[in-house]
């Protein structure tokens, strides 16, 4: 399979870092809802550090799957798309994008306004985004959590539309994101 992406499937880089990061929010937001009722332990402090660590690891990730983004394209829509579903798909990949950014950016702002100190899986310590201001650690709380909200509805959107399209219409968008043969491949009768 190629790396980069091509005019009618995902390459393996694009792929993986679409299923490592989906992967990745999903642990992240496990982790993020249940610590909030932790009672107050060393063993809370550490579930906190994970939900980090984890979380900054998605904004790098998120930050080079745009890169490649950039550089590699993305393939074209499936044939007989009607034009709506084409702009549905791209205003919610972009809104995903978005919230890919947004989630991560907020935890690190609520952190900073929180004043408390942030480490990379205990290897290096970031710099604060903000100095500690109580209002404004609510803000970011806020919007950390109607965020997660907002994506997990956009993401629940997404998938069920990805798997509509495998299951109902028996077309190629999901294969195209998986490492898996297009429908046509197999059957397309040799050309002569
Ligand atoms: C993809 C990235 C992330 C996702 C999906 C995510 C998701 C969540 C969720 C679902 C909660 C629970 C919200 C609640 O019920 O109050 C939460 C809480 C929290 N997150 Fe994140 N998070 C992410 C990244 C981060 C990062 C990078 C940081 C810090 C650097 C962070 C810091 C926090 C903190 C401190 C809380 C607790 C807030 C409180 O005590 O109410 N998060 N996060
Ligand atoms: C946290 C979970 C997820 C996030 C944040 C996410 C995000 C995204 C984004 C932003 C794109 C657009 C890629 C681009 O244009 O560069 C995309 C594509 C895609 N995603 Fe997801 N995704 C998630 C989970 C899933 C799941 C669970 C499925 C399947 C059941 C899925 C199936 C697909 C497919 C098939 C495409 C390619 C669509 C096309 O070729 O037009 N995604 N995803």
């Amino acid at each position: 399979m190629n790396a980069k992406n091509t005019a009618d499937r995902w390459g393996w880089v694009s792929q993986s870092l679409h299923w490592l990061i989906a992967l990745l929010i999903v642990v992240i937001a496990i982790i993020g809802l249940n610590m909030v009722d932790l009672p107050n332990s060393p063993r809370k402090i550490s579930v906190y550090a994970l939900h980090k660590s984890l979380g900054l690891t998605v904004l790098a990730l998120v930050v080079l799957r745009a890169a490649w983004r950039l550089y590699a394209g993305a393939p074209r829509h499936l044939p007989g798309t009607p034009t709506w579903q084409q702009r549905v798909a791209t205003m919610t990949h972009a809104a995903l994008y978005a919230l890919m950014l947004a989630m991560p950016l907020s935890g690190w702002l609520l952190n900073s306004a929180a004043g408390y100190p942030l480490q990379w899986f205990k290897l290096f310590n970031l710099p604060a985004l903000a100095a500690h201001d109580e209002g404004l650690r609510e803000v970011a709380e806020g919007l950390h959590e109607a965020g997660f909200w907002v994506l997990l509805v956009l993401v629940l959107a997404h998938a069920g539309a990805a798997l509509f399209h495998h299951l109902f219409q028996h077309d190629d968008t999901l294969r195209r994101m998986l490492p898996m043969r297009a429908r046509g491949g197999a059957s397309t009768p040799p050309e002569n």
